[in-house]
C-alpha cells in the first residue's frame, strides 16, 4: 500500500541569515528542481517573514518560528498568529527544543500557543523530543508521550498539524538518529495517536523527523514507513536542502 501522507520537508533557519542570505536561499529554491510531491515550508526569523513571503515562490510555505497565545495586547517582544497571517504566512513552528530548553517554555504554554495558533487559522508544527539522559535512562517514550498528551486538549483541527519528532541529542550535533531509532519512535507516536485520538488522525497526521538531517542520511530515513518528512536546521540554509526535499524520489 502506498503511503497516503504527503511527504513534508520543513527548513528551520533559526536565528540565521540576513536579506542577502535569504536572497541566496530563494535563488536555490527557485532553481530546484523540487519534487512536486513534497510539501515544503521554510521557518524564517520573524522580522523577515514578510520579505521571505514576498520573494519565495508561492508554492513554498513560510513559517514563523514561534508566536504568542493571544491575538494582541501588552506582550512586549511577542508576535501573534494574526500578525503572521497579516504577513501573508500560514505556518508556525511551536515548542522547538530551543524554545523549551533555552527559553524555558513549558508544555502547558506550548499547548496553549498551539491551540491559539490553530484557532487563528494557522498550520502548526509542534516539536517534541527527548534529551540524551532521558533516552539513556529508557524514558524516551514516557517523555514524548507526555509532550504529546499536553498538546491534546488544545488541538482542534489535526488536519493542520504536522508533528516534528526531534531528539534533542540529535539537533545541531551531527549525531543523527539511525533510521531504525527514528522509525521506532515515530511508530510509537502513531500508535499513541491511534489509542488516544483516533485511527483517522493516526493514519493521516504527518510525523516528521528532525536532528542533523543531511543530504547523506535523508534517503535512508525517508524510506521508513512512519517517517513522513523532515525538519531541517543547518542544512536548510544550503543548496543541499534541495536534495533533502527530494529525499523520497
Ligand atoms: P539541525 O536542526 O538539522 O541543525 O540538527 C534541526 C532543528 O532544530 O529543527
Amino acid at each position: 500500500m502506498s503511503n497516503p501522507r504527503k511527504f513534508f520537508v520543513g527548513g528551520n533557519w533559526k536565528m540565521n541569515g540576513d536579506k542577502a542570505a535569504i536572497d541566496g536561499i530563494i535563488e536555490f529554491m527557485k532553481k530546484g528542481p523540487l519534487n512536486p510531491n513534497t510539501e515544503v515550508v521554510v521557518g524564517c526569523p520573524q522580522c523577515y517573514l514578510m520579505y521571505t513571503r514576498q520573494n519565495m515562490p508561492e508554492e513554498i510555505g513560510v513559517a514563523a518560528q514561534n508566536c504568542y497565545k493571544a491575538a494582541k495586547g501588552a506582550f512586549t517582544g511577542e508576535i501573534s498568529p494574526a500578525m503572521i497571517k497579516d504577513c501573508g504566512c500560514h505556518w508556525v513552528i511551536l515548542g522547538h527544543s530551543e524554545r523549551r530548553n533555552v527559553f524555558g517554555e513549558p508544555d502547558q504554554l506550548i499547548s496553549e500557543k498551539v491551540g491559539h495558533a490553530l484557532e487563528a487559522g494557522l498550520k502548526v508544527i509542534p516539536c517534541i523530543g527527548e534529551k540524551l539522559e532521558e533516552r539513556e535512562s529508557n524514558r524516551t517514550e514516557e517523555v514524548v508521550f507526555a509532550q504529546l498528551k499536553a498538546l491534546l486538549p488544545n488541538i482542534s483541527d489535526w488536519s493542520r498539524v504536522v508533528i516534528a519528532y526531534e531528539p534533542v541529542w540529535a539537533i545541531g550535533t551531527g549525531k543523527t538518529a539511525t533510521p531504525e531509532q527514528a522509525q521506532d519512535v515515530h511508530a510509537k507516536l502513531r500508535h499513541w495517536l491511534r489509542e488516544n485520538v483516533n485511527a483517522e488522525v493516526a493514519d493521516s497526521c504527518r510525523i516528521i523527523y528532525g536532528g542533523s538531517v543531511t543530504p547523506a542520511n535523508c534517503a535512508e530515513l525517508a524510506k521508513m514507513g512512519d517517517i513522513d518528512g523532515f525538519l531541517v536546521g543547518g542544512a536548510s540554509l544550503k543548496p543541499d536542502f534541495v536534495n533533502i526535499i527530494n529525499a523520497r524520489g
